[in-house]
């Protein structure tokens, strides 16, 4: 049976062993895209959600290193010492915040932070405010813990630029917390210093809490600084901040991420994750540590590499006949709009059967944005360059109105 076929009937399986909490979980569009991709040849991927660069040369050694040294069993539940008072030097010495290993959890990958934070706060009565689009994973997951969940949209023509007055404005009595996601997946989207400044004053004063997915903090365009909130909270009683090495070293696969939070809500966390993934992989997290501690010539070709694609992308875009684009500051997505009514999902499945060419519908980021497809430029510029020979003379024979 073809893999996508098999997650089909996983995923809209109605049998009752399962957790009914699962139907909260949408069929992954990210996978049925890239399963589908499988069957067919010659297939130009801008659907990757990781980075394509190799993971630099010494990051790689110190987890041999480790393993060879004997690194091979669990570490403190809260993370590797050495890795926690780095990421506390580090924090504090990037945001002028005094943090100590106190305030940090390291995880499985953001991912397990992601889980860890959400699952851990999410309940029935309890609203939340996430942006439309977003990352896949906020909004089920509160919905499987029984949370309830506002989406404020964000559009194309704007940047995909979060207003925060219409965040302020969708606070209830039962709002619990705000989910951000800066620079943003699927839409490379920095929010400024002045949008998470209201945000935060407004959450300050009613009691709500922040919780930010800070994963893409160093893909940051055009030399301009990062805006993280921690730089614009007062304290840490409300905000959960997380990000991980996946993006900025390439080492999504060594799964090592952290949360920073307030000691007394780190002290819960490290309770939570002894009972989800006990510690973080050994090896890779002594790789973190050299990550922290090695030079930034990585990084900065890193971005230097992104700001080309992204530059040659956004020229591509717009001359594409139907695609409304704009210039994201940030990660490796853009997320341009077809007009509006013409289905994304529709124009991803025939991009990929009839060019080749794999992107991921916008639905798959939430409802607002059906007529959207995420375009990754986490690929060379050729198969940028490729994949646009194809699209815009394909664009051109269609009739969108
Ligand atoms: C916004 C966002 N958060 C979290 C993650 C998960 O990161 P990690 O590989 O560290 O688990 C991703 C991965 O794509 C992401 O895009």
């Amino acid at each position: 049976m073809p893999l996508s076929n098999m997650d089909f009937e996983f995923y809209e399986s109605e049998d009752p062993v399962w957790n009914p909490a699962l139907r909260t979980m949408p069929i992954p569009g990210i996978r049925k895209m890239v399963n589908m991709a499988a069957l067919q040849s010659d297939v130009i991927h801008l659907s990757i959600g990781q980075p394509d660069l190799p993971a630099p040369d010494n990051v790689v050694n110190a987890a041999i290193d480790a393993l060879k040294a004997g690194q091979t069993g669990y570490t403190m539940d809260a993370g590797l010492p050495e890795l926690l008072e780095s990421l506390a030097l580090y924090y504090s010495d990037r945001y002028q915040r005094p943090l100590t290993a106190e305030n940090i959890l390291v995880t499985t990958g953001a991912t397990e932070a992601v889980y860890l934070a959400l699952t851990s706060v999410a309940a029935p009565g309890r609203h939340f405010i996430v942006p439309d689009p977003a990352f896949m994973l906020y909004s089920p997951l509160i919905r499987m813990n029984g949370g309830e969940v506002t989406e404020i949209p964000t559009r194309a023509e704007n940047n995909h630029q979060l207003d925060p007055q219409e965040v302020i404005d969708a606070i209830e009595p039962h709002t619990y917390a705000i989910v951000l996601n800066s620079p943003s997946n699927p839409t490379g989207t920095v929010y400024p210093k002045e949008t998470l400044d209201a945000i935060l004053e407004e959450c300050a004063y009613r009691d709500i809490h922040v919780i930010s997915d800070e994963v893409y903090d160093h893909l940051i365009y055009d030399g301009k600084e990062y805006p993280s909130v921690l730089g614009s909270c007062s304290d840490l009683d409300n905000v959960m901040v997380i990000s991980s090495f996946s993006k900025t070293y390439s080492m999504a696969g060594m799964r090592i991420g952290w949360l920073i939070a307030s000691q007394a809500a780190i002290k819960k966390l490290r309770r939570y994750h002894m009972f989800t993934t006990t510690v973080a992989n050994t090896p890779c997290q002594w790789a973190g540590v050299e990550a922290l501690h090695g030079h930034n010539t990585f990084v900065n070709d890193m971005l230097a590499e992104y700001t080309r694609r992204r530059d040659r992308l956004v020229e591509l875009v717009e001359q594409t006949p139907y695609l409304t684009g704009y210039k994201p500051e940030g990660a490796f997505y853009l997320f341009p709009s077809l007009p509006e009514g013409v289905n994304g999902t529709n124009v991803a499945l025939r991009l990929l059967k009839e060019t080749g060419v794999c992107t991921i519908p916008g639905e798959t980021f939430g409802s607002s944005c059906n007529n959207a497809i995420r375009l990754s430029y986490s690929t060379s510029l050729e198969n940028i360059e490729r994949a646009f020979e194809r699209i815009i003379p394909w664009m051109k024979k269609q009739d969108f109105g």
